[in-house]
């Protein structure tokens, strides 16, 4: 199928606005940093790691480094994935003493890379992780009073910046990942710029009324859009890490790909059957799609001739546990071959070992956001092509070690018409709680250091959701209630979910079910062939008032078989540990209601942590309405009003306030019922307009509620009557 090819090693990735990497450069008048070979990671003695970190292409440029940071307040680092910049710049500014007076944060937009990076940070200085070297994502923490070098996600510092919004504690905020443009780091791009002024002008002080340090900023990304970060702090210098790249073979498929699963498939038997040794890894959209290339791979298999080497398929991908994570450094046993199956987490964030080939699906997934629905819940993830630099990354990834060669199933034509840059996050996703926090923070959102800024309708639609959720008052200030609201780790809507749940005395209800809303994981293991079965054997757990309550029956049944295993195993004298017992029995049972264990273990851990707001917020989570269901309704029709929908006399339904028309999605326990009146958790486009995660509420609650209730704060309507205004 792939018959066409181009050579597209060094030369592709340097285009015209780059430089290329095997000359030296001198650009904003800074030092070009020249590299050494990049070598594959070995995870053992001290010795084994100090000859890697010197290896790689970023160390000849430690002195260079360490002194633009010195004598600049930001700096841009550019170099290729796998180069050094996230695991050694850290290093090189605490070896050079830039963590005296403070930690060094280093940001990532995914979770899995920040604690990843860390346990290999804290490996490489030869101190447990959590100590010197520690990480804090949301809803998990790792950090003492002496951790120096810190890896948080994005998100996790714009929170802090709610609580310190001068970031006192920090010498050094390295942006990493900086060519994602996720939403969090745009948010701290444009806040950092605030606080280096501010710091540096003396406008703000210190708690004992000194002038500030100042704050040292590092934006690091692996592509070529260098310039754009420079000129919009101030034109800073930016360095450029020349790293080594193989060339890279280019195979594109000759014809459209209908089923990229199945293309995936056959590409990745045909090359482990034709070609020599060398780890594959594959670019998938998203979880769903890895876990059943997976299985197609494992099923194939032993099918292959046993005189081929054997296959270790692993996958990677955000919700992957840390220890399962790590198995992808390390190198196969003799005479097998590793096939990743990945996200574009693999993109720039990771760099795996021993990669020769690269099968790439060209697509991702993308959180979209429509805005001529007025912030009505459509914000969603869409698999969509990926750009044309993430194209390029994907394939260099093949060329890390030696010459390799990339696989893409689509055509050359269709790679021609790729964008060139993934569109900003901030300019397709649900501003809600971007732009809360911006307000805590005391900025404008119209008025906001935006590096690309968003629609001015999608503000608006955010500052009016904020307004209706009583965020905001009528002349656009942070309200009190506002402020509690951002100091949830969950979007305003849930948020006030679980603030509501206090007077109406529900808590633990309300956490476990906004728990299990909140996770990443999916809960429901289902496909064509299971789903019937499926339905069959979790039909005990449907509530008659709809899928929140059904949810909660499910986490309530699964903390049952554990705490009942717990007990009867530990009651018996010869039994193992109880606690291997328990969980035992509750992967059996997960198993046989087709529910993912994983999915109600975060849950259990976002729990955790929710409680630990609550507690801070004073609020009783221990509280418990019991088997009464009004009271969750209510709560969770208090933030979700803005999706509620009223049954037309055709059996559709109009969400309030939007008339949007929309359907009761399939999945839904209430699909068949259709009570007159519903709330949901999202909506879903395709043939219609689907809403799913449906409850039922009654139709005299809704006058309760901000929406409907104009006296509360005199006419709120007028803003619904078409989105935004
Ligand atoms: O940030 P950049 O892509 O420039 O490189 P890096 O993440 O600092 O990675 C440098 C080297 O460390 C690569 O060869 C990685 O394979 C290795 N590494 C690792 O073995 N384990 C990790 N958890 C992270 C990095
Ligand atoms: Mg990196």
């Amino acid at each position: 199928m792939h018959s066409d090819s181009e050579e597209e090693g060094q030369g592709s990735t340097s285009n015209a606005n780059g430089p290329s990497p095997k000359k030296k450069r001198k650009i904003n008048g800074v030092v070009v940093v020249n590299g050494a070979n990049g070598r594959a990671l070995s995870n053992g003695t001290s010795n084994d790691i100090k000859l890697h970190r010197t290896q790689l292409p970023i160390w000849t440029g430690k002195a260079a480094l360490v002194s633009a940071v010195k004598n600049n307040d930001t700096v841009v680092v550019l170099g290729e994935t796998g180069s050094g910049k996230t695991t050694q710049l850290p290093q090189f500014l605490h070896e050079a003493g830039l963590t005296r007076d403070g930690i060094i944060a280093v940001t990532q937009p995914r979770r899995v890379a920040a604690i990843s990076l860390a346990a290999r940070v804290a490996l490489e200085q030869g101190t447990p992780l959590g100590q010197l070297v520690g990480y804090n994502v949301r809803f998990d923490e790792h950090t003492t009073r002496n951790t120096r070098i810190k890896f948080c996600t994005d998100g996790m510092l714009v929170r802090e910046l709610l609580i310190d919004s001068d970031l006192d504690r920090y010498s050094v905020v390295v942006v990493d990942e900086a060519h994602e443009r996720t939403l969090r780091t745009d948010m701290l791009l444009g806040s950092l710029k605030r606080i280096q002024r501010e710091r540096k002008t003396g406008e703000k002080r210190d708690r004992d009324g000194k002038k500030m340090k100042p704050l040292k900023v590092v934006v690091m990304s692996a592509t070529l859009d260098a310039e754009r970060f420079s000129a919009f702090f101030n034109r800073c210098p930016v360095l450029y890490i020349s790293g080594r790249q193989h060339p890279v073979q280019i195979c594109h498929s000759k014809t459209p790909v209908e089923d990229f699963q199945d293309a995936a498939l056959r590409t990745f038997l045909q090359l482990h059957l034709d070609h020599p040794p060398g780890d594959v890894l594959v670019f998938l959209p998203g979880q769903d799609d890895i876990e059943s290339l997976a299985k197609s791979i494992r099923a194939y298999i032993p099918q292959v001739p046993p005189s081929q080497q054997k296959v270790l398929v692993l996958p990677l991908y955000g919700a992957l546990p840390p220890e399962q994570q790590k198995k992808i450094f390390d190198p196969p046993p003799a005479g097998t071959r590793k096939v990743v199956l990945a996200t574009n987490i693999a993109e720039t964030s990771i760099t795996i070992p021993g990669i020769r080939y690269v099968i790439d699906t060209g697509l991702c997934k993308e959180r979209s956001y429509h805005t001529r629905h007025g912030g009505s819940g459509l914000d969603e993830l869409l698999v969509k092509p990926i750009s044309k630099s993430s194209a390029q990354q994907r394939s260099g990834r093949a060329g890390r070690e030696a010459p390799g060669t990339c696989f893409r199933l689509y055509t050359e034509q269709s790679y021609n018409q790729l964008t060139n840059a993934p569109t900003p996050e901030i300019q397709r996703c649900d501003l809600n709680s971007a732009i809360l926090d911006l307000k805590c923070l005391g900025e404008d959102p119209m008025e906001f250091a935006y590096m690309d800024r968003p629609l001015d309708d999608s503000i608006r639609g955010s500052l009016i959701t904020l307004y209706a959720l009583q965020a905001l008052d009528s002349q656009g200030r942070l309200t009190r209630l506002g402020r509690r609201l951002a100091s949830f780790p969950l979007e305003p809507a849930l948020s006030l979910v679980v603030l509501s749940s206090q007077s109406r005395a529900c808590t633990a209800e309300i956490l476990d079910i906004v728990s299990l809303l909140t996770c990443t994981a999916k809960l429901f293991i289902d496909n064509a062939d299971t789903r019937e079965a499926a339905a069959d054997a979790r039909k005990k757990f449907q509530h008659r008032d709809g899928d929140h309550l059904t949810l909660l029956n499910i986490f309530r049944s699964f903390e049952d078989v554990l705490s009942s295993n717990l007990s009867a195993a530990s009651s018996q004298a010869n039994g193992g540990p109880a606690h291997t017992g328990s969980r035992r029995a509750a992967r059996e049972w997960c198993k046989a209601h087709f529910l993912n264990e994983k999915a109600l273990n975060e849950a259990t851990t976002i729990r955790t942590q929710l409680r630990g707001n609550c507690e801070r917020e004073k609020i009783d989570w221990k509280v418990s309405c019991g088997d009464d269901a009004e009271p969750v309704l209510r709560c969770l029709l208090d933030g979700l009003f803005r999706k509620s929908a009223i049954k037309a006399p055709d059996g559709t339904y109009r969400q309030i306030g939007m008339q949007q028309v929309l359907k009761i999605h399939p999945s839904s326990s209430l699909v068949d019922r259709k009570p007159p009146t519903i709330i949901f958790d999202e909506l879903l486009i395709t043939s219609a307009v689907y809403a799913r995660g449906v409850s039922a509420v009654h139709s005299s609650w809704l006058i309760d509620t901000p929406l409907l209730n104009s006296n509360a704060r005199g006419n709120t309507t007028a803003p619904y009557t078409n989105g935004h205004t």
